[in-house]
């Protein structure tokens, strides 16, 4: 149950998209002046085909028409480089607004790169995908690690509903933001950590830069029969709440412990990291977020400890950043940021360009 269904997907693309480019039009304050629209930046994939096709050829059909270039963006690249767009107002900017279709204001960053600065990692975590990455510059990327099985956004959502926590639709953040809600109330938390892995972290996993959570979420699955066996078919509220919250450590720990891997492999290749991006819809988690900025203090522990307590430079600290939640999310902001982005480094695409449904970043 759940998930997309492509071809009403597809048609619902064909249906609103016009409307949808007409709206936001208008409240980028153009009016009737589309000769202030400098680029057309359109995502290229990867996704379903039919849907970016819709996308693709609206793009290229403006872009024609206005006599504009037009960019092909990569999902992923867009959301990697989101953070780069939100704390642009941290740099010397211009006072000039310039993206506004989401209601956020933000600047152009003016004489300045945007922060953070190349090479950040990037963890992007969502319904589907799991991946971190070293950005080392606008379109180059090293992909450290990927899921091999799940991805942590389906492993929170099944979860979620193996143990039946009611998902207001519509609540920002879907079944995972409700898991994490359900999370915070336990009073026991500890109850089901002795029946729940943290994935890839035996010793002979441990140094592998690999995601997994196909088995995590199968010990959910065992414990909720269990409860459920035990109490007649009902498990209560106070055991979900614990074992939402059992899930969510583990599957947090697991995130940190390839996060830190990653940060040291990093470091032993002379690739000074700048910062930790996180990304995507499970990056609205807010224990998520918070175990990161832990994961970042112990490696600044750690590296003053190698350097025999001589003095560290606080600017090469690594900064954990998370764009506001609803540019975590698919939006379309991201996707305007990326070409703008690429479009700065002359990387312009033709109007014949084809969509990419599997692109490998
Ligand atoms: O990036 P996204 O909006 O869409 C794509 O999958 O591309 O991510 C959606 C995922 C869903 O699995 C949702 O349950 C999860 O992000 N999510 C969360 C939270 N908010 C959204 N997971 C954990 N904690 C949250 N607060
Ligand atoms: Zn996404």
């Amino acid at each position: 149950m759940g998930g997309i269904v492509p071809k009403l997907a597809h048609h619902a693309h064909m249906r609103n998209l016009p409307e949808v480019v007409r709206e936001a039009i208008q409240k980028a304050g153009l009016g009737d002046d589309l000769s202030k629209i400098d680029v057309v930046a359109v995502t290229r994939g990867p996704g379903l085909a039919h849907c970016l096709g819709v996308g693709l050829n609206a793009a290229k059909t403006l872009a024609a028409a206005l006599n504009k270039p037009l960019i092909g963006v990569h999902h992923m690249e867009a959301h990697a480089l989101t953070a780069r767009l939100t704390t642009a107002d941290d740099a010397q900017h211009n006072s000039e607004p310039y993206i506004s279709a989401t209601g956020a204001v933000n600047y152009a960053p003016v004489g300045s790169d945007p922060y953070p600065s190349f090479p950040f990692l990037t963890l992007l975590v969502s319904g589907g995908h799991t991946l971190l990455l070293v950005a080392h510059s606008v379109d180059r990327y090293t992909t450290l690690a990927t899921t091999v099985d799940d991805s942590i956004g389906e492993a929170f959502d099944k979860s979620a509903r193996e143990l039946d926590i009611p998902w207001l639709p519509g609540r920002a953040g879907g079944p995972g933001a409700s898991l994490e809600a359900y999370a915070k109330g336990s009073k026991s938390p500890t109850r089901y950590l002795d029946q729940l892995p943290i994935p890839m972290s035996l010793r002979k996993t441990k140094r592998e830069m690999k995601f997994s959570f196909a088995g995590l979420k199968s010990a959910v699955t065992r414990a909720v029969e269990k409860e459920k066996k035990a109490g007649q078919g009902i498990m209560d509220e106070d055991k979900k709440m614990d074992l939402a919250a059992g899930f969510q450590h583990c599957a947090i720990t697991h995130l940190c412990q390839k996060v830190e891997q990653g940060l040291r492999d990093c470091q032993e290749q002379g690739i000074q990291i700048s910062s930790l991006v996180i990304s995507g819809g499970v990056g609205r988690n807010a224990t998520l977020r918070q175990k990161m900025e832990e994961v970042c203090a112990n490696y600044e522990l750690e590296t003053q400890k190698k350097t025999k307590g001589s003095e560290v430079d606080k600017t090469k600290r690594v900064r954990v950043i998370c764009p506001p939640p609803k540019l975590c999310t698919d939006n379309a902001v991201m996707i305007a940021w990326t070409g703008l982005e690429r479009y700065q480094k002359g990387l312009i695409d033709r109007y014949d360009i084809d969509i990419a449904p599997k692109w490998p970043l």
